[in-house]
């Protein structure tokens, strides 16, 4: 995870004045997957209303299932930084926290309750969620867009789906209000790391190396499969103004 490490003074430069020194916390391909990820999710949830739209959702909801495949890969041969074993593992410290938290509450003191662990651990824990509930919501996202329910009659897929869409929307709320409110009481922002890559202060890089070329070739493989499907659906993937045609008339007029 890359919350930011304890804060350490810059040293001052030749003419006294504090050279403004950073370190990298988070690397390019993390960054890009992130945000691309965070796009696709965003797409599909407010183009997901309506049948008209189906394409655009359907092609993001597999950019998000592909992005997640890619970011667990990378998380399982990529750079020690990047990897998720840490990141789950972080979780184990949670019991204990808990614990000392429910003490406190007993006896009635937040004195010894390490609330900047407990802060860590919430972002942790929204992270891996987020990671969780990706196969699910996508898995029954693409089952919706192929209609499998319909051996089993109604809409119970598309009722499984949208739980799941509210549960990841729910989660990513949580997660930019923790980001938000960290910021106000860390005096620091904590959403630029996660664009810039960097923190402020001194000290060695946790990221060593920057893999920019690995983001460009993830942003590369992101347009390329929505410019492919934009190309494979009938209409493209919004539809024309005015066209009452629904998403299966033009999906099933496509495969007569
Ligand atoms: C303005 C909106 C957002 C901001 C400022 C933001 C910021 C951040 C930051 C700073 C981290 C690193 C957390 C840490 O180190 O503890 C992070 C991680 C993460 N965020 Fe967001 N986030 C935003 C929106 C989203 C959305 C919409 C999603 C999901 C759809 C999302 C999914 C994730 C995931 C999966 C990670 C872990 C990244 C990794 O390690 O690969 N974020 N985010």
């Amino acid at each position: 995870m890359h919350t930011a490490p304890a804060f350490q003074p810059a040293v001052a430069g030749p003419s006294g004045t504090p050279a403004a020194r950073r370190r990298r916390v988070i690397d390019a391909p993390t960054r890009m997957f992130h945000w691309l990820f965070a796009l696709s999710f965003v797409g599909a949830s407010l183009t997901a209303a309506g049948e008209r739209w189906r394409a655009l959702p359907g092609t993001l909801g597999s950019a998000l299932a592909g992005l997640f495949a890619l970011r667990v890969l990378y998380g399982l041969v990529g750079p020690r930084q990047a990897r998720l074993v840490p990141m789950v593992r972080r979780l184990r410290a949670a019991p204990a926290w808990l614990r000392s938290f429910a003490q406190a509450l007993r006896d009635c003191s937040v004195q010894g309750v390490n609330w900047r662990q407990g802060q860590n651990l919430l972002m942790a824990f929204a992270v891996v969620a987020l990671f969780a509930m990706v196969v699910p919501l996508t898995l029954s996202g693409y089952g919706t867009y192929d209609d499998w329910g319909d051996f089993l009659g109604g809409d119970w897929l598309e009722d499984v789906h949208e739980f799941f869409a509210e549960v990841f929307l729910v989660i990513v709320l949580g997660h930019v209000a923790m980001i938000a409110l960290l910021s106000v009481s860390r005096r620091r922002n904590q959403a630029l790391p996660m664009l810039s890559g960097h923190i402020d202060g001194s000290g060695p890089d946790i990221v060593k190396r920057n893999h920019a070329w690995l983001a460009v070739l993830l942003l590369i493989a992101v347009i390329v499969f929505v410019g492919w499907q934009w190309q494979q659906s009938p209409n493209g993937l919004i539809p024309a103004k005015g066209s009452t045609q629904s998403w299966s008339d033009r999906r099933h007029h496509h495969d007569d």
